[in-house]
């Protein structure tokens, strides 16, 4: 199984990106071959400002190394460190109907609220069917948004071999187990969007007052409570031990707690949580070179492989003499 996957880096990774996504990417490295790369541009659809981007892509390799992303055994590289894609990109627009990009719903969305939407918003979903198939790809964990993309990518990729021969291996989606969103500080999904997330790395101190001001309902004290539908119980269930969530769960049923309790016990479980590779990012961020040759690195063997791919579809077009 070869596997793959990207995360764009729009803005600084928060609980919901790791409990629904990242720590999926990291079970799945053992596979035959894992690719996970920093969309950067997908990323310049959105993100406006050079040196933002540049530090957003930066702090998401390091993010990633430090969740558990181990370089010898998934390839770990930035999208526009590998050209070939965007070579490729164009060889697949050429055969995109221009119907197929408007049902897309990153566009169409857009499109609807009356948004100006460049071209680079309208063939997204192609630079994205490129990525994939750059890497011979057979399995792409993503959350439920992206499904549609991935059937886009196998619609131009069974065209492309109809038209010109076997290029392309069809991949399919691995949904990803976001079945529990996590919640964000007031309730409703956790999304930077929203403004209302848990950045897995920001201050320690910042995230306890943030967590402390988690907006609970007003119910009184002594009324005894359903854990699961409490969005601070869901969170708490995420970074507590198996024990600690049964004993929170009786608390909760049993009714005379309080919330700031809930807080505190939360705020300590994540410290304890994320300890780890808090202390291996701050080890990380202290060698950049280090990590921008791990980056190098995954680059040279992502080029190596979109290159053949890139080269048999060359060929079988007619572009290569
Ligand atoms: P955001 O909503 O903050 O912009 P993204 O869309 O960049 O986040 O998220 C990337 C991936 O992280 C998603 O495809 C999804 O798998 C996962 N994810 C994001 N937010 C959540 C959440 N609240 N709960 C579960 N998974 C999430
Ligand atoms: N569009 C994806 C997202 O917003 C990121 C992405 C870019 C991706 N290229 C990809 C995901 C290829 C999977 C495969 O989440």
């Amino acid at each position: 199984m070869r596997v793959l996957s990207g995360i764009q880096p729009t803005g600084r990774f928060h609980w919901g990106n790791y409990f629904g996504a990242i720590r999926q990417y990291i079970d799945l490295q053992g596979a035959d071959a894992a690719y996970y790369f920093i969309a950067n541009l997908h990323a310049l659809t959105t993100v406006g400002e050079p040196e933002i981007l540049r530090q957003l892509t930066l702090d998401a390799a390091i993010d990633l190394l430090a969740l558990g992303l181990d370089p010898e055994r998934a390839v770990l590289f930035v999208q526009s460190d590998v050209p070939e894609v965007c070579e490729l990109t164009w060889l697949l627009m050429t055969g995109t109907p221009m119907g197929l990009l408007e049902r897309c719903h990153a566009y169409k969305d857009k499109k609807d609220k009356g948004i100006p939407a460049g071209a680079g918003l309208f063939t997204y979903p192609v630079l994205m069917a490129a990525d994939i198939l750059a890497y011979d790809a057979d399995t792409v964990p993503v959350g439920a948004d992206q499904v549609q993309h991935i059937e886009v990518c196998r619609d131009l990729a069974v065209s492309f071999n109809h038209n010109f021969g076997e290029v392309f291996k069809l991949p399919k989606p691995k949904l990803l187990d976001d079945s529990a969103k996590v919640p964000g500080v007031d309730g409703e999904k956790m999304s930077k969007s929203y403004n209302n997330t848990l950045e897995l790395f920001e201050n320690a101190k910042q995230q306890r007052k943030k967590i402390m001001r988690i907006v609970t309902d007003s119910r009184p004290m002594e009324e005894p409570k359903a854990p699961e539908t409490d969005h601070l119980f869901q969170l708490y269930s995420l970074v507590a031990t198996p024990e600690e969530r049964e004993a929170m769960a009786a608390f909760y049923r049993r009714g005379g707690f309080g919330y700031g309790d809930v807080k505190k016990a939360l705020a300590d479980a994540a410290e304890r949580y994320f300890a780890e590779p808090r202390a291996r990012r701050a080890e990380l961020a202290a060698q950049e070179g280090k990590v921008r040759e791990i980056l190098a690195d995954g680059a040279a063997k992502a080029r190596r492989q979109a290159g053949d791919v890139l080269r048999r579809a060359q060929a079988a077009c007619g572009i290569k003499m």
